[in-house]
């Protein structure tokens, strides 16, 4: 059987720099547990304009479809502030999730314990927290016609239209309910049925779809708004939840947030299932380029290297191997290995990301 394939994409600023060290770990997977991956490598955003005048060519997208997983870095950065909205490095990375259908947004909210009390909230609230947020990522408000700013009268109107149809909301239920098969069988649906229609139906198919397929798991449903406060207040209490593309880009944001620096955040992003039965997907830390600190090896790397640990999850049913790289994670903060972004005010010394990278591996053996 053909070795799994990965196409990287490490993008720009301190994308290269972080995606660096998911290569060792990658490599390490090979040489020390006989799991060989295929890698290629590519450009997008600003590296892909900077070689091609675009930020994503015709052929990246068509590996990037052909492959296993995706793997990206970050995109963007000053120097691009200038282009044309059409050839800015974020629509490489929106084009590619457009044109591969990523319905389906995972975002982990982990907090490791050696961590925990840099979360704004108290420790015993945090400790040990590991719930899933999966929001639908390709329709909603945010793609809904009729949009845009109208005349009406004598003053303008904003217009944003909130859309779903039954198949959209049933593929991402399906996705969350086969999640939580791999994890504690327990489903929260957010909505705000309650004053809007496509809740109502949103409610509806989330419903249907665990009656007729998915009944070993446990599902309940919480307003979205409700379901903010419980988040804050004893987020252990969730462990999947699903919801739509804007309740889930505020309640994803915010559940990241319970568990402390942004350099820690992994995602995943999932589509239909390829002919091989793995879904499409493309895995990337939550992070932006961080222009502040490139080129200085001040980067955390453990948002990429826990999105690959995510690939090695959802993409090849290697949930051990996922378990073995978070944990030695888990291990070297537990030691006090630190890049800066993971210091406190009362400060430290950190180390740079190819440390970081090396104290992983080393773990890992
Ligand atoms: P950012 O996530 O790049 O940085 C925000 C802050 O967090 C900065 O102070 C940065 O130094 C720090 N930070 C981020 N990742 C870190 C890491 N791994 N280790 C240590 N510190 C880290 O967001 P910002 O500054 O708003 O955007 C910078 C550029 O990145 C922009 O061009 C933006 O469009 C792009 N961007 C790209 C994203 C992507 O590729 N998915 C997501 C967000 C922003
Ligand atoms: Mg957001």
């Amino acid at each position: 059987m053909a070795n799994p394939s990965l196409l990287i994409l490490a993008g720009d600023g301190i994308g290269p720099e972080v995606m660096a060290e998911v290569k060792k770990i990658i490599t390490w997977m090979g040489d020390k547990r006989g799991l060989p991956f295929d890698v290629t490598e590519d450009l997008v955003g600003g590296a892909a304009y900077d070689a091609h005048g675009t930020p994503l060519t015709d052929a990246t997208l068509a590996k990037a479809q052909e492959v296993d997983a995706v793997l990206l870095g970050a995109v963007g950065g000053p120097k691009y502030d200038v282009l044309d909205f059409s050839v800015k490095p974020e629509r490489g990375l929106l084009r590619l999730r457009k044109e591969m259908d990523l319905f389906s947004n995972l975002r982990p909210a982990q907090c490791f314990d050696a961590l925990a009390d840099f979360s704004s909230l108290k420790r015993d609230v945090v400790a040990g927290l590991d719930i899933m947020i999966v929001r639908e990522l390709t329709s909603g408000v945010y793609f809904g016609e009729p949009r845009g700013i109208f005349k009406e009268g004598n003053e303008r109107v904003g217009i944003n239209t909130q859309r779903y149809t039954e198949s959209e909301i049933a593929r991402v239920a399906r996705s969350a309910f086969e999640l939580a098969r791999r994890r504690n069988n327990k489903v929260c649906s957010m909505e705000k049925a309650n004053v809007m229609e496509s809740g109502i139906l949103w409610r509806d198919v989330v419903t249907e779809v665990h009656q007729k397929d998915y009944q070993d798991v446990e599902l309940s449903h919480m307003y979205a708004d409700a379901g903010a406060m419980q988040l804050c207040r004893w987020p252990k209490q969730f462990d999947v939840i699903v919801t739509d593309n804007l309740f889930g880009d505020l309640l994803s944001d915010a559940a990241a947030m319970l568990t402390g620096s942004l350099g820690m955040l992994p995602s995943a992003s999932l589509g239909a299932p390829m002919a091989n039965g793995r879904p499409k997907a493309m895995y990337e830390p939550v992070h932006g380029s961080a222009p502040d600190i490139a080129g200085q090896g001040k980067a955390n790397p453990i948002a990429c290297i826990l999105s690959f640990a995510m690939a090695l999850r959802y993409s090849f049913d290697l949930g051990d191997e996922a378990t073995r790289v978070e944990s030695a994670v888990e291990k070297v903060l537990a030691d006090g290995v630190r890049t800066a972004d993971l210091l406190g005010p009362e400060g430290g010394s950190p180390i740079s990301t190819s440390a970081m990278g090396d104290a992983i591996l080393a773990a890992l053996d």
